[in-house]
């Protein structure tokens, strides 16, 4: 059974109402996602920025409503949970940002930061102590560290403050918004080793968004690939790099800078043509003005996404 299960998700922003003719034009920031993600498993979501990753992120959180669809966790139907039932489902889906500074309170001591959630789930004061010096040390931080400020820290020690503040109350899924994207290249491998050690040390499960393909790679099982609100493949890591056959999956992996001395430090392929408007989607495949392999039936016909072979989902008419 799967953890986590998307069916025909939808969240569309704006477009609702006409002022003098006018009116905000509808944003399809999500725009038909299903997708599963099992126990114990990372999903990597990638693709260009306004893609929609990080609404499809709120949306699996409860963070936000969907316009349409239906969000599955363990066997249960979510999607319009309020009340009791949400707040007990929040301590089982926990979120993570990528600007670890602005999601702590900068006024609140890290001890407070981390004492928060547990005080909010009826935790009482001397073993909420106890448990603030644990997750410190689960994410590599010292005890005197919760006397300190947020802003006494760097990038990276806030980042574990907000994964320490992520498993305080022991969720099953953890949604990685970006986690490690501000965060230097050796600092960035710190933590994504820290992530990946805490999956196993806590069977969690994992929801990966990132631009950045090599922390995909290096993190997790399967990788969603998303363009204009819709996910055009679904690959295991190890078929990312030899078997990927959306050409969007492919653009994304030869946009991966390489080094290169002939052509400058490093050479990177962009993606051609404009990046896509979520407010206005070609017709047909929403990646044909764009794709190297368009052709005519791609114009006027939306591929669905299909297995093409255990595992491997692709939307695409020629593959
Ligand atoms: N609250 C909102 N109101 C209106 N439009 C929104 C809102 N949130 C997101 N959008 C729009 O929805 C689209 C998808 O945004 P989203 O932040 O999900 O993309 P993303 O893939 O996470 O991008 P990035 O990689 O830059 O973080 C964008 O066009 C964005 O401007
Ligand atoms: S359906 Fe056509 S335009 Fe879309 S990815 Fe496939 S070949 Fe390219
Ligand atoms: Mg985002």
């Amino acid at each position: 059974m799967s953890l986590l299960q998307a069916v025909d998700l939808v969240k569309h922003y704006g477009g609702d109402g006409v002022f003098f003719g006018g009116g905000r034009r509808k944003i399809r920031a999500v725009d038909g996602v299903s997708l599963f993600l099992s126990r114990g498993e990372t999903l990597g979501l990638v693709g260009e920025s306004g893609c929609g990753k990080s609404t499809l992120g709120r949306l699996l959180s409860r963070l936000e409503e969907p316009t349409a669809g239906k969000i599955f966790f363990a066997g249960e139907d979510i999607t319009a949970w309020t009340g009791k039932r949400l707040r007990a489902l929040r301590r089982r889906i926990q979120i993570i940002f990528q600007d670890s500074g602005s999601s702590l309170n900068g006024r609140q001591k890290v001890g407070a930061i981390l004492e928060e959630p547990l005080a909010n789930f009826g935790m009482e004061k001397a073993r909420r102590r106890k448990r603030v010096l644990e997750l410190l040390a689960t994410v590599g931080l010292e005890p005197e560290h919760a006397l300190r400020y947020p802003h006494e820290f760097s990038g990276g020690q806030r980042q574990r403050i907000n994964i320490a503040r992520a498993l305080a109350l022991q969720p099953d899924l953890i949604v990685c918004d970006e986690p490690v994207s501000s965060l230097d290249v050796s600092i960035r491998a710190q933590v994504l080793n820290l992530l990946h050690e805490l999956k196993k040390r806590f069977g969690l499960s994992y929801l990966f968004i990132s631009h950045d393909l090599a922390s995909v790679h290096y993190l997790a099982d399967r990788v969603a690939v998303m363009y204009l609100g819709r996910i055009v493949e679904v690959l295991t890591v190890r078929g990312l790099l030899g078997n990927a056959l959306h050409p969007y999956t492919r653009a994304l992996l030869a946009a991966v800078p390489v080094p290169d001395p002939q052509r400058g430090a490093f050479y990177r392929e962009a993606i051609q043509g404009e990046p896509p408007d979520p407010g206005r989607p070609p017709a047909g495949c929403r990646f044909h003005p764009r794709c190297p392999c368009v052709r005519d039936q791609c114009r006027g016909v939306e591929p669905v996404l299909r297995d093409v072979a255990p595992g491997h989902k692709v939307a695409c008419h020629f593959v």
